[in-house]
């Protein structure tokens, strides 16, 4: 079985562009799997696989559950909200509980950023980083730049600006290093107070005009404010940043180009994104969603070559 360069995928960060060309190679070949009559192969029979969730999670909790299933892995799935952290019960002691049922692999998210790398030096089973607090997402940049590549044939030389609260937001930063891993220019976009500081350092363009954004570039990615995370107000009201930052089809109009539009999900509909826009042709939003099983798949399955 082949393999990738790392034991785990901890973030974007510590792959390589081998190892990325290397999914996306295998995620071709899941994908023709998935959409076959029988979606099944016996690939990961025998290996063991957790979900654990300590935040809340719809389209990577089910896309993770659902590539295990496909690959034939036994699966496990953990909730913080239904189990005995809320007991005080720390990281390390829970996880380790459930590898001592035998469990081979770990899928993992976490408000915590960097808990991911943390807990790598104190087990041994593989671990994949399904989101972890502000830092990284990158099962999610995998099956974005997989969208990108199936939609415009390549990522290297195209043009990606990813919208909206960067500052907060960890699909920002495992995007911009995937895509740049790949050869594509990105570009972030955003009121200044939601752009981090040390942004400069990643070697990305900033812009804070959505229509000069838009016009510069091939592919828009919106992300969602996310308010969860925001402590003090970054900007007045939704209503002025929709109105700055929002993509509808009236700005989508008076470009003279079409350009492809990604969400990684949940769309706040209305804010960052119009629902003609999220459900026109131009959106490549539930692509994005299917892509997931495929790219999840290749992950699983090239990491899995190193159980035992
Ligand atoms: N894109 C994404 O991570 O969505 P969920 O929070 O629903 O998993």
């Amino acid at each position: 079985m082949s393999s990738l360069s790392t034991r785990h995928l901890l973030g974007i960060k510590q792959i390589n562009e081998a190892d990325i060309q290397r999914i996306f190679e295998t995620a071709d070949n899941f994908k023709a799997v998935i959409n076959r009559p029988i979606k099944k192969v016996p690939s990961l029979r025998d290996i063991t696989i957790a979900n654990l969730f300590f935040e809340n999670s719809t389209r990577t909790r089910v896309s993770f559950e659902l590539a295990e299933k496909r690959l034939s892995a036994d699966v496990v799935n953990f909730s913080s909200s239904s189990s005995s952290v809320s007991k005080g019960e720390t990281l390390i002691d829970t996880v380790k509980n459930i590898l001592s049922m035998k469990v081979d692999m770990v899928v993992m998210r976490h408000p915590k950023p960097g808990a991911h790398i943390f807990l790598s030096k104190h087990i041994d089973a593989q671990i994949i980083n399904a989101g972890d607090g502000t830092h990284e997402h990158p099962t999610q940049a995998l099956l974005d730049a997989f969208s990108i590549r199936e939609k415009l044939g390549d990522v290297a030389g195209k043009k990606i600006v990813i919208v909206g609260d960067i500052l907060h937001s960890r699909v920002a930063l495992s995007n911009i290093l995937c895509l740049q891993r790949l050869g594509a220019e990105v570009m972030v976009c955003g009121p200044t107070t939601l752009i981090p500081k040390y942004i400069d350092q990643l070697g990305v363009k900033v812009e804070h005009n959505l229509d000069k954004a838009l016009a510069w570039c091939d592919v828009a990615n919106m992300l969602r404010i996310q308010l969860e995370r925001q402590d003090i107000k970054y900007f007045p009201s939704l209503r002025e940043y929709s109105v700055q930052y929002g993509l509808d089809m009236e700005r989508l109009n008076r470009l003279d180009k079409q350009i492809t539009i990604m969400h990684p999900g949940p769309i706040n509909r209305g804010v960052e994104i119009s629902s003609d826009v999220a459900d026109s042709e131009h959106s490549i939003i539930l692509q994005q969603v299917e892509n997931g099983v495929a790219v999840r798949m290749a992950v699983l399955y090239l990491l899995a070559g190193q159980v035992g």
